[in-house]
């Protein structure tokens, strides 16, 4: 593949930051929001509830909560996403109490909110789990020294919304240093909340009485962008991704370098140009700066490229090898052991096949290796692949791939008349 791509305003940020834009009563306004399937959930739930929501353009939105009218987060929607979890941190630290249904998101492992409820409890609120919903209620909310016994960016954010409307200082210890977590601090702080130390291991959030009305940009999608510079490894292209902030790029980075690849970066952009097979090496999937759990599929997909033997470990989830399965049916030689280790011996190709995306990143690393393929691959519920990529597809065919949307067989036979 070759050319520019575009890169969208961040998922993993537009989600905590819509919801804590409900925490004023006064208006917000937010750019660069990812048109996404789950940030659009998460506004339809806000709807719901009395949100009032202005999409002013596909990226931009006006959000009101000066109309709130049920404090019971419990639509399908809601269900579905993970991000709904961020209106529990938000509405406490506003009404001292909410109902928000247990959070979906990927099926990826075991995703525990034991640290979100630890953290409320330090704050003062009363937390049941019952009938499905997360139930947090507080007469007073506190300050208070709060050490994570693990690094969650979910638990991070929704303890530092609460916090932000608590009385006095709260401590968080061993927080999450992802750019999303400072992306929702800046947030706050130009709503009047006071919070120090996001983006290191210690924040600091001295509480105030109430938040105002803000304009704000969301931070551009690492996780999006790592996405195409991976794809460039794999197709052997040469693609120059913009609107990036390179330093929230550096581990993936450094492990393209690694295997080989030409990497340049200018102030916002940055361009992987890869003209060889990729070389062997090694990652551990760990919480920022270290390589992302998000990009562990995409890394795969190149190693299994590589010549030699390569070692993927993932120590965020326990189940994010699903998508290996359909990787091996296009001829990859991969071996997970103890779920959390693959083993992957590089093959000279993949083979087009019919495969599944088993979730969002997993299905974003089998279209990019079905576009390495020799001959045609279809990659079916590429509906997990919509909830985070923003016209994945449309970008791709700007990088010159053969991929097109498709309904039926019949759409199916039309493409391979298309192509040849
Ligand atoms: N964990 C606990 N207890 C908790 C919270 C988390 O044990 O209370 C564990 C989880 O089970 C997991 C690890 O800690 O093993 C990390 O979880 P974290 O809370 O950091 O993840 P998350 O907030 O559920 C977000 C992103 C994920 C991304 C992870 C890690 C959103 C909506 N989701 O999830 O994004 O993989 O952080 O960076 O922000 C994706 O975009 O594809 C995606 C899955």
């Amino acid at each position: 593949m070759v050319g520019d791509v575009e890169i969208a305003g961040a998922k993993n940020a537009a989600l905590p930051i819509l919801a804590a834009a409900a925490m004023t009563d006064e208006t917000v306004y937010i750019e660069n929001i990812p048109d996404v399937r789950d940030v659009n959930i998460l506004l339809e739930t806000m709807r719901g509830i009395g949100v009032a929501v202005k999409r002013n353009d596909r990226h931009s939105v006006m959000l009101n909560a000066g109309n709130v009218h049920n404090l019971i987060v419990e639509d399908e929607g809601s269900k579905k996403i993970r991000g709904s979890y961020y209106l529990l941190g938000a509405f406490l630290g506003k009404y001292k109490q909410t109902e928000v249904v247990l959070p979906g998101g990927c099926d990826i492992g075991c995703r525990a909110i034991d640290q979100h409820i630890k953290g409320f409890r330090a704050l003062g609120a009363e937390v049941v789990i019952e009938h499905g919903l997360v139930k947090v209620r507080a007469q007073h909310l506190h300050g208070e020294h709060i050490y994570m016994d693990r690094v969650s960016v979910g638990a991070t954010i929704n303890i530092m919304m609460a916090a932000a409307l608590a009385d006095g200082m709260t401590i968080i210890e061993n927080c999450a240093k992802e750019p999303h977590v400072v992306d929702v601090a800046n947030f706050l702080n130009s709503c009047g909340a006071n919070i120090k130390g996001a983006g290191t291991d210690v924040i600091r959030i001295r509480g105030v009485a109430r938040l105002h009305g803000t304009e704000y940009t969301i931070i551009p999608d690492q996780i999006e962008a790592g996405t195409f510079m991976f794809a460039a490894a794999v197709t052997k292209g040469d693609v120059t991704v913009k609107n990036v902030i390179p330093k929230h790029l550096e581990s993936v980075t450094a492990k393209l370098l690694e295997i080989g690849c030409e990497v340049e970066e200018a102030d916002d952009c940055v361009r992987v140009v890869a003209s060889k097979p990729p070389l062997h090496t090694q990652v551990r999937t760990l919480p920022y700066p270290g390589f992302p759990t998000d990009m562990q599929p995409q890394i795969t997909v190149a190693l299994a490229l590589a010549k030699g033997t390569s070692i993927v470990t993932e120590s965020i989830f326990e189940n994010r090898f699903k998508y290996v399965d359909e990787l091996t049916r296009m001829g990859a030689e991969i071996r997970v052991e103890g779920g959390d280790t693959a083993i992957i011996d590089g093959v000279a190709k993949y083979t087009g096949a019919s495969i599944t995306a088993p979730d969002l990143r997993g299905g974003a690393a089998l279209v990019i290796a079905a576009l390495a393929a020799e001959g045609f691959s279809t990659v079916e519920d590429i509906k997990y692949v919509e909830r985070g990529y923003e016209d994945f597809h449309i970008k791709l065919q700007g990088l010159g791939a053969q991929i097109e949307l498709v309904e039926t067989d019949k759409d199916i036979q039309k493409f391979k008349l298309k192509v040849g």
